[in-house]
């Protein structure tokens, strides 16, 4: 069994879970996720590193609520445990000087690309950050990238906080005032393709963080396949991360919605359940 340290809801419906854990600080780089359940019933849910302490024996990670296993996982509290704990799992982020890199997280992906701000900055790389939510009471961790990062532009759908829109809209600006060399997005499907389909035009290489369903994370069961330029590619072993040009964004979109009747089920089930 596995110790939780912390689980704390950062913002609405975003959960901090930090874990006990000796031995994946040790092996942990930025882009990789670990697999987690809440329960002896419970799905295994990848979740993408945001921070880890080798000399506490922690990790931490952000996690959205979705459905039912993350809707148990945030009604767990520090001393709880839960049965499963995998990782490090997936492929680590490139890391090298590449020049300026811009980072783009959105909901959980604020959290994911914290670690790989740090290692770029280490690496020399001017380090710009755009991070999204669609209102300003969605917005944390602000604090902690601006220390990792030479410009954070913050981004609110509804023009609460900070510039107004979607991430492409004040990209493009972005783009043209500094010369990117590469682009990296966390966060959910949609906000990595737009991200993507706005860097193409100007062929600035992108890297994505990709977050199909997952079962085992080591290759076997063949659940997260995804298409990337025209090859079956395993998100768990070949990635998570991919060239974003060349994601097959129907197909990825298309298996992540296979299940999301059942998904529906469950949480109304589970939900009579545990509240009458
Ligand atoms: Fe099973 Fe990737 S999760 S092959």
């Amino acid at each position: 069994m596995y110790r939780i340290l912390k689980r704390e809801e950062l913002v609405p419906n975003i959960h901090l879970l930090k874990l006990e854990s000796s031995h994946i600080p040790l092996k942990a780089s930025p882009g990789q996720f670990i697999i987690v359940r809440a329960d002896e019933k419970g799905e295994r849910i990848p979740l993408t590193l945001a921070d880890w302490d080798a000399d506490e024996g922690s990790l931490t990670t952000i996690f959205m609520t979705v459905g039912t296993s993350t809707q148990k996982l945030a009604l767990l509290n520090s001393g709880d445990t839960i049965p499963t704990l995998v990782g490090p799992l997936g492929l680590p982020s490139q890391s090298e000087n590449f020049g300026t890199v811009l980072l783009v997280g959105g909901c959980y992906g604020i959290a994911s690309i914290f670690p790989l701000a740090q290692q770029l900055k280490k690496k020399g790389n001017r380090v710009i950050i755009i991070i999204e939510a669609r209102s300003k009471n969605l917005i944390y961790w602000e604090e902690r990238l601006k220390e990792v990062s030479e410009r954070l532009v913050v981004v609110t759908r509804d023009g609460s906080y900070g510039y107004s829109g979607h991430v492409p809209d004040n990209l493009k600006k972005i783009l043209e005032e500094e010369k990117v060399s590469r682009v990296v997005v966390n966060g959910c499907t949609f906000l990595m393709m737009i991200t993507s389909e706005t860097t193409r035009p100007v062929n600035i290489k992108t890297i994505v963080n990709l977050n199909p369903i997952m079962i085992d994370g080591t290759g076997m069961c063949g659940v997260c396949r995804v298409q990337v330029n025209g090859n079956t590619k395993f998100a768990c072993v070949d990635g998570p991360e991919f060239d974003g040009h060349q994601v097959d964004w129907n197909v990825l979109l298309a298996r992540r919605h296979t299940y999301i009747q059942e998904e529906i089920n469950s949480l109304s089930f589970w939900e009579c359940e545990k509240y009458g």
